[in-house]
Protein backbone atom coordinates (compact mmCIF):
# COMPACT_ATOMS: atom_id res chain seq x y z
CA UNK A 1 0.00 0.00 0.00
CA UNK A 2 2.98 2.56 0.66
CA UNK A 3 4.83 1.45 -2.38
CA UNK A 4 1.05 2.29 -4.33
CA UNK A 5 0.98 6.02 -2.48
CA UNK A 6 4.59 6.48 -3.34
CA UNK A 7 4.46 5.57 -6.71
CA UNK A 8 4.06 9.61 -7.63
CA UNK A 9 5.01 13.05 -5.76
CA UNK A 10 1.58 13.76 -6.21
CA UNK A 11 0.33 10.28 -4.35
CA UNK A 12 2.95 10.63 -1.76
CA UNK A 13 1.78 14.44 -1.12
CA UNK A 14 -1.83 13.29 -0.64
CA UNK A 15 -0.37 10.57 2.30
CA UNK A 16 1.49 13.50 3.46
CA UNK A 17 -1.48 15.77 3.91
CA UNK A 18 -3.88 13.01 5.31
CA UNK A 19 -1.87 11.93 8.65
CA UNK A 20 0.75 15.03 9.18
CA UNK A 21 -0.08 18.38 10.81
CA UNK A 22 -0.56 21.85 8.86
CA UNK A 23 3.68 22.97 9.68
CA UNK A 24 4.17 19.53 8.10
CA UNK A 25 2.48 19.55 5.01
CA UNK A 26 4.41 23.16 4.25
CA UNK A 27 7.51 21.19 4.63
CA UNK A 28 6.12 18.31 2.48
CA UNK A 29 4.42 20.64 0.42
CA UNK A 30 7.61 22.51 -0.68
CA UNK A 31 9.72 18.91 -1.25
CA UNK A 32 7.10 17.97 -3.60
CA UNK A 33 7.02 21.23 -5.39
CA UNK A 34 10.70 21.35 -5.70
CA UNK A 35 10.59 18.19 -7.45
CA UNK A 36 12.50 16.14 -5.12
CA UNK A 37 11.31 12.22 -5.25
CA UNK A 38 8.54 11.15 -3.23
CA UNK A 39 10.92 9.04 -0.80
CA UNK A 40 12.41 12.57 -0.50
CA UNK A 41 8.82 13.81 0.89
CA UNK A 42 8.28 10.83 2.85
CA UNK A 43 11.71 10.89 4.55
CA UNK A 44 10.83 15.37 5.60
CA UNK A 45 7.53 14.17 6.71
CA UNK A 46 9.46 11.62 8.67
CA UNK A 47 11.71 14.08 10.20
CA UNK A 48 8.88 16.85 10.89
CA UNK A 49 7.08 13.91 12.96
CA UNK A 50 9.95 13.46 15.30
CA UNK A 51 9.40 17.19 16.40
CA UNK A 52 6.73 16.31 17.47
CA UNK A 53 5.71 16.05 21.80
CA UNK A 54 5.09 12.50 22.65
CA UNK A 55 1.51 11.87 22.90
CA UNK A 56 -0.20 12.57 25.50
CA UNK A 57 1.03 15.90 25.53
CA UNK A 58 -0.85 16.82 28.84
CA UNK A 59 1.02 20.22 29.04
CA UNK A 60 -0.98 21.69 26.07
CA UNK A 61 -4.31 21.11 27.50
CA UNK A 62 -5.64 24.84 28.88
CA UNK A 63 -8.57 23.14 30.76
CA UNK A 64 -6.91 21.19 33.03
CA UNK A 65 -9.48 21.27 35.95
CA UNK A 66 -12.13 19.25 35.02
CA UNK A 67 -9.02 17.02 33.80
CA UNK A 68 -7.56 16.77 36.94
CA UNK A 69 -10.70 16.18 38.98
CA UNK A 70 -11.49 13.69 36.89
CA UNK A 71 -8.76 11.07 37.33
CA UNK A 72 -8.66 12.29 40.72
CA UNK A 73 -12.07 10.83 41.14
CA UNK A 74 -10.85 7.17 39.75
CA UNK A 75 -8.11 7.27 41.77
CA UNK A 76 -10.06 8.38 44.98
CA UNK A 77 -12.44 5.46 43.66
CA UNK A 78 -10.27 3.18 43.76
CA UNK A 79 -8.42 4.11 46.50
CA UNK A 80 -11.91 3.46 48.44
CA UNK A 81 -12.31 -0.12 47.13
CA UNK A 82 -8.77 -0.93 48.24
CA UNK A 83 -9.23 0.28 51.57
CA UNK A 84 -12.91 -0.92 52.58
CA UNK A 85 -11.86 -4.15 50.60
CA UNK A 86 -9.09 -4.78 52.46
CA UNK A 87 -10.55 -3.24 55.81
CA UNK A 88 -13.59 -6.31 55.26
CA UNK A 89 -10.58 -8.71 54.48
CA UNK A 90 -8.79 -8.19 57.65
CA UNK A 91 -11.98 -7.96 59.39
CA UNK A 92 -12.73 -11.72 58.27
CA UNK A 93 -9.26 -12.42 59.53
CA UNK A 94 -10.08 -11.58 62.67
CA UNK A 95 -8.77 -7.88 63.11
CA UNK A 96 -10.46 -5.16 64.21
CA UNK A 97 -10.62 -6.30 68.02
CA UNK A 98 -11.06 -4.01 70.75
CA UNK A 99 -6.82 -4.90 71.14
CA UNK A 100 -6.75 -2.50 67.37
CA UNK A 101 -9.17 0.54 68.68
CA UNK A 102 -7.20 0.85 71.33
CA UNK A 103 -3.60 1.34 69.05
CA UNK A 104 -5.46 3.12 67.10
CA UNK A 105 -6.46 5.70 69.90
CA UNK A 106 -3.26 5.37 71.22
CA UNK A 107 -1.07 6.52 68.15
CA UNK A 108 0.17 9.68 68.46
CA UNK A 109 -2.09 13.42 67.51
CA UNK A 110 -0.32 14.29 64.42
CA UNK A 111 0.05 10.70 62.98
CA UNK A 112 -4.17 10.47 64.10
CA UNK A 113 -4.95 13.06 62.54
CA UNK A 114 -3.00 12.40 59.27
CA UNK A 115 -4.50 9.20 58.94
CA UNK A 116 -8.03 10.63 59.17
CA UNK A 117 -7.27 13.07 56.83
CA UNK A 118 -5.94 10.60 54.37
CA UNK A 119 -9.40 8.24 54.85
CA UNK A 120 -11.90 11.28 55.12
CA UNK A 121 -10.85 13.71 52.31
CA UNK A 122 -10.41 11.25 49.44
CA UNK A 123 -14.31 10.16 50.89
CA UNK A 124 -15.29 13.58 50.84
CA UNK A 125 -14.28 14.42 47.62
CA UNK A 126 -15.60 10.78 45.92
CA UNK A 127 -18.92 11.41 47.48
CA UNK A 128 -19.40 15.26 46.64
CA UNK A 129 -17.90 14.87 43.26
CA UNK A 130 -20.17 11.35 42.59
CA UNK A 131 -23.14 13.93 43.11
CA UNK A 132 -21.66 15.85 40.45
CA UNK A 133 -21.71 13.22 38.24
CA UNK A 134 -24.79 12.11 38.91
CA UNK A 135 -26.42 15.25 37.95
CA UNK A 136 -24.40 15.00 34.96
CA UNK A 137 -25.67 11.88 34.04
CA UNK A 138 -29.49 13.18 34.36
CA UNK A 139 -28.64 15.71 31.78
CA UNK A 140 -27.82 18.92 34.18
CA UNK A 141 -24.38 20.77 34.26
CA UNK A 142 -23.11 19.67 31.34
CA UNK A 143 -21.96 23.53 29.69
CA UNK A 144 -18.32 24.20 30.26
CA UNK A 145 -18.97 27.02 32.50
CA UNK A 146 -21.47 24.51 34.59
CA UNK A 147 -18.36 22.03 34.86
CA UNK A 148 -16.20 24.35 36.05
CA UNK A 149 -18.87 26.28 38.52
CA UNK A 150 -19.57 22.83 39.76
CA UNK A 151 -15.94 21.80 39.90
CA UNK A 152 -15.56 24.82 42.38
CA UNK A 153 -18.56 23.77 44.76
CA UNK A 154 -17.48 20.60 44.93
CA UNK A 155 -13.61 21.51 46.27
CA UNK A 156 -15.36 24.05 48.65
CA UNK A 157 -17.60 21.23 49.74
CA UNK A 158 -15.03 19.16 49.83
CA UNK A 159 -12.73 21.50 52.27
CA UNK A 160 -15.86 21.53 54.65
CA UNK A 161 -16.98 18.32 54.43
CA UNK A 162 -13.43 16.82 55.24
CA UNK A 163 -13.23 19.75 58.58
CA UNK A 164 -16.24 18.44 59.94
CA UNK A 165 -14.21 14.85 59.68
CA UNK A 166 -11.97 15.84 62.09
C1 LIG B 1 -16.57 3.74 50.02
C2 LIG B 1 -17.37 4.24 49.16
C3 LIG B 1 -17.09 4.26 47.67
C4 LIG B 1 -16.24 3.50 46.91
C5 LIG B 1 -15.32 2.41 47.36
C6 LIG B 1 -16.40 3.93 45.53
C7 LIG B 1 -15.69 3.41 44.47
C8 LIG B 1 -15.84 3.83 43.16
C9 LIG B 1 -15.07 3.37 42.05
C10 LIG B 1 -13.98 2.33 42.09
C11 LIG B 1 -15.52 4.01 40.95
C12 LIG B 1 -15.02 3.83 39.52
C13 LIG B 1 -14.06 4.98 39.21
C14 LIG B 1 -13.58 4.93 37.78
O1 LIG B 1 -13.15 3.87 37.31
O2 LIG B 1 -13.62 5.95 37.11
C15 LIG B 1 -16.58 4.87 41.35
C16 LIG B 1 -17.28 5.67 40.49
C17 LIG B 1 -18.35 6.42 40.87
N1 LIG B 1 -18.74 6.70 42.17
FE1 LIG B 1 -18.01 5.84 43.81
N2 LIG B 1 -17.34 4.91 45.48
C18 LIG B 1 -17.79 5.14 46.76
C19 LIG B 1 -18.70 6.06 47.18
C20 LIG B 1 -19.47 6.82 46.33
C21 LIG B 1 -20.50 7.72 46.75
C22 LIG B 1 -20.93 7.94 48.22
C23 LIG B 1 -21.04 8.27 45.62
C24 LIG B 1 -22.15 9.26 45.41
C25 LIG B 1 -22.79 9.88 46.32
C26 LIG B 1 -20.31 7.72 44.49
C27 LIG B 1 -20.55 8.00 43.17
C28 LIG B 1 -19.84 7.50 42.12
C29 LIG B 1 -20.18 7.75 40.72
C30 LIG B 1 -21.34 8.57 40.21
C31 LIG B 1 -19.24 7.08 39.96
C32 LIG B 1 -19.17 7.00 38.42
C33 LIG B 1 -18.39 8.17 37.88
C34 LIG B 1 -18.38 8.13 36.36
O3 LIG B 1 -19.43 8.29 35.75
O4 LIG B 1 -17.27 7.95 35.79
N3 LIG B 1 -19.37 6.84 44.97
N4 LIG B 1 -16.76 4.76 42.70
Amino acid sequence: MLRTAIASPLAARSLALRSVTPAMTVVAARHSSSGSQPQDTLQAVAAVKQLRPTSPHLTIFARWLPMVMSISHRFTGGGLSALFYGAGLAAAAGAGSADFVQAVAALPAPIFYAGKLAIAAPFAYHTVNGIRHLAWDSGRFLTLDAVYKTGYVTLGATASARSLCS
